[in-house]
């Protein structure tokens, strides 16, 4: 008998999750409980990844203690920077990152102890760390050298100065805090499913963050922010916006930064990242870069009536703040190594294998011949 094929896994249900809800009717999303929106309001990332991993928002005492030990691991491990200088500049950071990541994990001597308490552990490590993989290896495409980590400063602040060698303006900060909170974390997306997935056979959790890094890569899923800024490269400028879209879309090229597979009405995340990119347009003087966005995402939906994504307002945002746009990805991991961790204790903590059938369309059975 035929099953039915759900192409995609489109529609699915396949587990529980208590991480975090999202509700495409009501355009909502909400880290255990609360809605994202009010989180980026009012909490910084730290305090969001401790959410996301614990269930509840830290207490003063803990908060403290949680950035302590994520401040205290911040440096580039020699050997993760001897690996990282190895690679050839025509590496894409996102193959650079998940390399170092692996790395990190072989040099782990526990990287078999799977205990809420190791992988809880093990998360908080990659949080200190894939920031100083990231911002070194811009640093290297520039052809500078690495910025030393510092305990004074918070993760994003830390984050810019170890990119580009000083701490920029508060609004870039918060814009950049306000981006890696509402890139944390989104459910049974493509790359945190590939972690559950990896989970579910038992394997570690480095294993399964690497594997999620390659599934983040993709241009229809973390890959998108990166090519948003192509597409914004591609057209220039507002007045040709109109023209560029008719022609990608009569040779029915996708729109990178538009659609969702869940969200069909707008993605709940892009008001608070569209605010924030605001901020950095009038910080940076660049109201022909609003011009473009705004004349790419009307002209959209007069065409297909197809809502912008987060990628969408956080590709120009990563732009404005001076990195490469190739690097856009990696950051895009930096943030979401939260939600997919958080996944695969989540994961463990219930498992079952995941191993989905197949209906097979390929020839009869035959034989050789003779
Ligand atoms: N540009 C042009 N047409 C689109 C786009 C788009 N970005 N997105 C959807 N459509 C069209 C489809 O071609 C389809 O048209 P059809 O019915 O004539 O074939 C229709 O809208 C319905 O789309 P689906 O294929 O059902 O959408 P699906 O759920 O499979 O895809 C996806 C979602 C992959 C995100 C898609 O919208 C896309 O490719 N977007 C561009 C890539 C992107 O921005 N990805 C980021 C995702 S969000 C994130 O990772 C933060």
């Amino acid at each position: 008998m035929t099953e039915e094929i759900r192409k995609g896994l489109a529609g699915v249900v396949v587990d529980y999750t208590a991480v975090s809800k999202v509700n495409p009717d009501t355009n909502s999303l909400l880290y255990r409980g609360y809605p994202v929106q009010e989180l980026a309001a009012n909490c910084t990332f730290e305090q969001v990844a401790y959410l996301l991993w614990n269930g509840e928002l830290p207490t003063d005492a803990e908060l403290a203690a949680f950035e302590q030990a994520e401040r205290s691991q911040r440096a580039l491990d020699p050997a993760v920077k001897r690996i990282i200088d190895e690679l050839p500049l025509t590496a894409h950071p996102m193959d650079v990152l998940r390399t170092a990541v692996s790395v990190v994990g072989a040099l782990d001597p526990s990287w078999n102890d799977s205990s809420p308490e190791g992988n809880l552990a093990k998360s908080v490590t990659l949080l200190a760390k894939i920031p100083a993989m990231v911002a070194y290896d811009q640093r290297r495409r520039r052809g500078q050298d690495l910025v030393e980590p510092d305990a004074s400063l918070g993760f994003s602040a830390n984050f810019l100065n170890m990119t580009f060698g000083s701490v920029p303006s508060d609004v870039v900060v918060d814009a950049f805090d306000v981006s890696m909170i509402l890139y944390a974390e989104h459910s049974f997306n493509a790359s945190t499913f590939t972690a559950r997935v990896v989970t579910s056979t038992l394997a570690d959790l480095y294993s399964a963050v690497v594997a999620a890094i390659g599934a983040l890569k993709g241009p229809l899923h973390g890959g998108a922010n990166e090519a948003v800024m192509h597409v914004f490269d591609e057209i220039g400028s507002a007045d040709r916006a109109e023209a560029w879209l008719d022609d990608a879309l009569a040779s029915k090229r996708k729109i990178m930064g538009f659609g969702h597979r869940v969200y069909k009405n707008g993605d709940s995340r892009v008001p608070t990242m569209k605010t924030a990119l605001d901020t950095l347009i009038e910080e940076y003087d660049r109201p022909d870069l609003l011009a473009l966005y705004t004349a790419l995402d009307e002209t959209m939906q007069a065409r297909k009536n197809i809502k912008p994504n987060l990628d969408y307002p956080s590709g120009p945002a990563y732009h404005l703040m001076g990195f490469d746009t190739e690097m856009f990805t990696p950051l895009f991991v930096a943030a979401r190594i939260t939600g997919w961790t958080a996944h695969i204790m989540e994961q463990l903590a219930s498992n079952a294998l995941i191993r989905p059938l197949s209906e097979y369309n390929g020839p009869e059975e035959r034989h050789l011949a003779g």
